[in-house]
């Protein structure tokens, strides 16, 4: 069995690295760890042409990334916060996410966990959300979504808690079952929401009621949502722009007297 571990942090004997070892070692699984600090992701052109079937006009390391998912049993994202958030090459892989299309059938269902590091349990931001994104847009299914308290280099191995919710993801990608963590979304796992007339989970879309419990299922990433919102709505909105792109500027260009 391979374990596919996905860090965005260029400590090599960090909370992250030594979480993957543990988790690795108790499946009995082969580990690769990917640092994404080694690889060379550029930004995003936004020029939509992956989303008409065209090779990404890119010439970097995400290809390298999707290759090393298709190849593994299990995935890890297994990386820090950064000012509250995903750190900054975590970030760079997700921004061209649209390039995984192709790949979504082949990822689909593969069993994932999330372990989002912090130092200070009231600075944890909305960084393990960021992490979600990227596996449900993969099509991944993640089992586990755990943010681990882990200043210093190490800790996530010497506290009993810590050890703990390692335990727990082990077990998941050993039956296969969804571990809910306190205050998660019952349908995503996600840990952070938005109050629009009562609370929404920003990653699935979910409407929930004050005790988190399920008032209407969103579908915000999942498969179909992920057809329709890309290959339909967003070619649309492009090819859209194509015929109004003449009065858009005339327009812009009006109002900054140019
Ligand atoms: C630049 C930087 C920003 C950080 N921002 C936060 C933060 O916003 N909230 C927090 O709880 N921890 C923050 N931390 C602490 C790391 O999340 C924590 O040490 C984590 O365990 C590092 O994981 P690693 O050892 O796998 O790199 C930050 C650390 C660095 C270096």
């Amino acid at each position: 069995m391979k374990l596919l571990s996905i860090l965005a942090t260029v400590r090599e004997s960090g909370n992250s690295a030594l979480a993957s070892r543990y988790i690795a070692q108790e499946l009995d699984a082969s580990l690769e760890i990917l640092r994404l600090t080694d690889l060379d992701i550029e930004p995003c052109k936004a020029c939509y042409a992956c989303l008409f079937g065209e090779d990404c006009k890119i010439d970097d390391d995400v290809d390298r990334v999707y290759d090393r998912i298709g190849e593994t049993d299990m995935v890890l994202i297994a990386s820090p916060i950064y000012w509250l958030d995903a750190t900054g090459s975590f970030k760079a892989l997700l921004d061209r996410q649209f390039m995984a299309v192709p790949h979504l059938e082949e990822f689909s269902g593969k069993k994932s966990a999330i372990i989002t590091s912090h130092g200070f349990k009231n600075l944890r931001g909305w960084a393990s959300s960021t992490h979600l994104v990227f596996a449900r847009s993969l099509q991944l299914n993640v089992l586990a979504n755990m943010e681990i308290n882990a200043g210093l280099p190490g800790e996530i191995l010497t506290e009993r808690e810590n050890i703990e919710k390692l335990d727990k993801i082990v077990e998941a990608f050993k039956n296969g079952e969804k571990v809910r963590s306190e205050n998660q979304c019952p349908v995503c796992l996600n840990t952070t929401f938005r109050v629009e007339s009562g609370i929404r989970c920003p990653v699935c879309g979910s409407e929930l009621d004050d005790d988190l419990n399920l008032v209407e299922k969103g579908e915000r990433l999942e498969r179909d949502w992920v057809n329709e919102h890309f290959f339909t709505r967003l070619v649309e909105m492009k090819e859209d722009y194509g015929d109004k792109i003449d009065e858009i500027k005339k327009s812009v260009d009006e109002i900054l007297n140019n």
